[in-house]
């Protein structure tokens, strides 16, 4: 008796699921958006995705956009997806969605914790305005000196592989620059690429980073428990790596603790004004994290991990990917690279070894095209995305929606453009 009823229940959800994905479909195609042709009930247009490489995934996202046009739908699983590549688009998106899709708030969450990029509504309003001052352009004028010196540790490593013969992996080397870098600007943490420690949270961040972005392209392996029983070496590698690298951050938290504690007791017995008061400096993502509050009570430990986690991610591999990117690019185009060499090549001509200056940096206009131009032929995030909790009006187009829609922007620049 009980299994018909599991049975009867089963086929009317199906029945349900078939209906409303149709119901769906044919709002969107009513205003001209389209969408995959064969739809299953349950998982949606998932096998368009199945059995895709790393390398494959992005590639056949992008000949998606080239098949359906610039905005189309798909179901993935149970989750309405509007895969974006236009600007009518983003403009509404960026202005209107504030909730986080499935991926984020479920997947991501347990990745890389509850952080900036990961928590939405609310909680990321009052945790975005707290941790403002840590973007502040004074700030990062002020990290200029840090920049220049690993910049002259990442000159002195390439100069080892530089004998225009061999060729070499060059993003490890970067990935230690900008981690160091991160370290640095984020935590006031400074270390160089041969400090032992540092060696092993490097390699544990690669480890990190190639089994957990497997997941992403392989929606039944985003559940915790698929990966676990389809993927346990991966799973396990990867956990291993998350505790190294959560570790290493407690370390660096603490003692952060500590001197910050020590700073404000010497303060009260010289009687000295505290910095952050008179502004005389400027506290940087972590120190912020450690002496405000929330709801009138202090940061809590877990936020102030799953934030540090958050940036540490955020910014390494990004930037990491995006100067390959631009090396890569420039090495392919010789003329661009003779141009760049010159316009940097002409602050220095009077002292080539003195520091680079915010100054300078303003002066580097054709760097910033090449920065530029990098960030748009390869965009280190291709896509990422926002989900409308209601109906909405967006100006050219009335998006119907019964569940909620994940809306995925995806590499708008090159599409959009090229
Ligand atoms: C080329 C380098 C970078 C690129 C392409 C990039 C791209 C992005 C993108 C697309 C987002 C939005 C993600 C989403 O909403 O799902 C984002 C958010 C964020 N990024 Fe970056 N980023 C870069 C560098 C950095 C750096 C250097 C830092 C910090 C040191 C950083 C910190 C953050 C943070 C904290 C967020 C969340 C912001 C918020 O929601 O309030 N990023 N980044």
């Amino acid at each position: 008796m009980i299994a018909l009823l599991v049975i009867i229940a089963l086929i009317t959800l199906l029945a349900w699921h078939s209906l409303h994905m149709r119901n769906v479909a044919r709002k969107f195609s009513s205003q001209g958006i389209a969408r995959p042709t064969l739809t299953l009930p349950i998982i949606g247009d998932s096998l368009l995705f199945a059995n895709l490489s790393r390398t494959e995934f992005p590639i056949h996202l992008k000949n998606m956009f080239e098949r359906f046009g610039n905005v189309y739908h798909i179901w993935v699983g149970p989750f309405s997806i509007l895969m974006v590549a236009d600007a009518n688009y983003y403009k509404v998106i960026l202005r209107d969605a504030v909730s986080k899709p499935f991926v984020y708030t479920s997947v991501l969450k347990k990745v890389i914790g509850a952080g900036l990029i990961v928590v939405c509504g609310e909680e990321w309003r009052v945790r975005r305005k707290m941790l403002n001052p840590a973007f502040h352009i004074k700030l990062i004028e002020s990290f200029t000196k840090v920049f220049d010196e690993h910049g002259r540790t990442l000159t002195q490593r390439l100069q080892q592989h530089a004998d225009g013969k061999s060729s070499f992996d060059i993003f490890p080397i970067i990935s230690d620059m900008t981690l160091c870098i991160i370290f640095e600007t984020v935590m006031g943490f400074k270390t160089d690429p041969n400090d032992l420690d540092f060696r092993k949270y490097s390699s544990a961040t690669q480890e990190f980073i190639f089994n957990e972005s497997e997941r992403m392209n392989k929606p039944w392996l985003l559940p915790r428990f698929a990966y676990y029983l389809l993927r346990y070496r991966n799973f396990k590698k990867s956990s291993a790596a998350t505790a190294y690298m959560r570790d290493f951050h407690t370390k660096i938290i603490r003692k952060k603790r500590q001197e910050l504690e020590e700073t404000n007791k010497n303060a009260t017995q010289t009687g000295d004004v505290d910095d952050k008061v008179s502004g005389t400096k400027r506290q940087n993502f972590l120190e912020i994290l450690l002496t405000s509050s929330i709801d009138g009570k202090p940061v809590s430990d877990d936020v102030i991990q799953d934030e540090i986690f958050n940036v540490v991610m955020a910014g390494s591999d990004t930037s990491a990917h995006t100067l390959c990117y631009a090396l890569y690019l420039l090495s392919r185009h010789p003329d661009i690279q003779q141009k760049l060499f010159l316009e940097i090549f002409s602050l220095y001509e009077t002292d080539r070894e003195r520091s680079i200056t915010m100054q300078d940096l303003s002066k580097l206009k054709y760097l910033e095209c090449v920065i530029k131009e990098t960030l748009r032929v390869y965009p280190t995030i291709p896509f990422y995305g926002r989900v409308f909790d209601e109906d909405i009006v967006a100006g050219i187009v009335y998006l119907l929606l019964i569940f909620s829609c994940t809306v995925f922007n995806n590499n708008f620049y090159r599409l959009s453009r090229w």
